[in-house]
């Protein structure tokens, strides 16, 4: 960062000290499982919005239907959110993704909704979908043009942007990284993270710079999520890898910041039913965004089974917000856990191997003493087993995973 940025930024944060004092502040504890999680207790939120306490839920556009939407959709889209359930479970944001504007600004400089598509204009969706209980969200781009080049970006224009989105009560901006002119991403995402909080409304603000300069160690300071790979594919070695390196960045998460591996793939197809049970399975314990990416109109029992999961659910939102992360790792045979409050212990037996194998998890590879005593809940299965000590075993099939949440006696 330059020095004229710097010193923005050193009247940033005298600026939003005085914010911090009067706003909400996550509550949860830092996490004890590794000792690089106090960093988690370091940081304050510039942005100091109160939102992502827990990782956000909800549902964006991008994954299935890309630049086909329109305000039916949407529409659609939000009644479906409630009338399946899935509102009632958390899912409470619906996000529009690239696309949903016209080629340029106004004479006045402002984004303008495509007429072809939302002719009824963006703040008339927000009160739809507000309406429904649900909260909508909108995506602009750290550069001169969005990803798909059909519509400008917001690079130059932060404040205005910012402002316009506040006016429409958008709640919620996922901000890309297409045609950013090399300027660092430090120095873009911090103006529109300002912007956001001068638009006097609070909005939930999901970094999306594709974990080229290492975000975890600076977007904390500036959003509420931030993305650390590349784009999601719905396959089963584009998931695998998200996780992966998402995995890396555990230690920076945290109440009102979290890493993002990208959107959910569940319930478009092209994984089977134990593969996108374990990407949610995953993706919940590593207390990622929640964000479905599949129609939500149609979806087929199965995927809503996944989706509906309340102990996985709140496994993702347990308000500790600790990270879950991978602990040990024996060829394809993996063990990924994280703690819980109240003293429990969230687990995954994830075998990402071709056959069905026999795998177990000491209690020390997952923060429990040897000689603890536990119940554990099998999430899947809503089983319990009482009084499990030293360690857990299962049959856990081909690319499928076991869950679990350890409660001690
Ligand atoms: C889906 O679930 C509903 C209710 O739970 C049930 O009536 C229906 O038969 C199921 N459909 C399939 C294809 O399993
Ligand atoms: C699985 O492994 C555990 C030990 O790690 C063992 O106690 C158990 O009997 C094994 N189960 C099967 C079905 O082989």
């Amino acid at each position: 960062m330059g020095e004229s940025g710097l010193h923005a930024c050193g009247l940033f944060v005298l600026t939003v000290m005085m914010v911090v004092g009067v706003g909400a502040i996550c509550g949860g504890a830092p996490g004890l499982l590794n000792s690089e999680s106090t960093e988690t207790t370091s940081w304050r939120n510039l942005l100091a919005n109160g939102l992502a306490c827990t990782p956000q839920m909800g549902w964006n556009s991008w994954n299935h239907f890309g630049c086909k939407i329109d305000e039916n959709l949407i529409k659609e889209t939000a009644d479906a959110m409630v009338s399946s359930g899935l509102a009632a479970l958390g899912y409470h944001y619906v996000n529009l993704d690239d696309c949903w504007g016209e080629k340029n600004r106004d004479s006045d400089g402002n984004l303008v909704a495509k007429h072809s598509t939302f002719p009824s204009g963006i703040k008339a969706l927000a009160d739809y979908v507000h309406k429904k209980g649900l909260k909508l969200g909108i995506y602009s781009d750290a550069g001169t043009q969005t990803c798909s080049k059909t519509m400008p970006g917001s690079l130059g224009h932060e404040e205005k942007d910012a402002k316009t989105f506040a006016s429409w009560e958008v709640d919620y901006l996922k901000y890309d990284n297409c045609e950013n002119t090399g300027i660092r991403p430090q120095e873009r995402y911090i103006k529109m993270s300002k912007a956001l909080l001068n638009s006097g409304r609070s909005i939930f603000f999901s970094l999306c710079e594709w974990g080229q300069e290492d975000p975890a160690t600076w977007a904390k300071d500036v959003g509420n999520s931030w993305r650390t790979t590349g784009d999601i594919e719905d396959n089963w070695d584009s998931m695998t890898s998200r996780a992966d390196e998402n995995d890396k960045w555990a230690a920076h998460a945290g109440p009102g910041g979290w890493n993002d591996p990208d959107m959910l793939e569940v319930g478009n197809g092209g994984m089977r039913k134990e593969e996108y049970q374990s990407h949610f399975s995953i993706w919940a314990l590593a207390k990622a965004p929640l964000l479905i990416g599949c129609d939500v109109r149609s979806m087929d029992n199965s995927t809503f089974e996944l989706l509906s999961n309340k102990e996985v659910i709140a496994v993702n939102q347990d308000e500790l917000g600790v990270q879950g992360r991978k602990v040990k790792k024996d060829g394809n045979l993996e063990v990924w856990a994280g703690p819980l409050s109240d003293n429990k212990v969230a687990v995954v037996l994830w075998n990402r191997g071709s056959s069905q194998a026999n795998m177990t998890a000491h209690w020390s590879d997952i923060g429990l003493s040897p000689s603890a005593v536990v119940d554990a809940r099998d999430l899947w299965a809503h089983s319990t087993q009482s009084s499990v000590q030293g360690q857990l075993w299962a049959q856990v099939d081909s690319h499928a995973c076991k869950m679990y949440i350890l409660t001690p006696k």
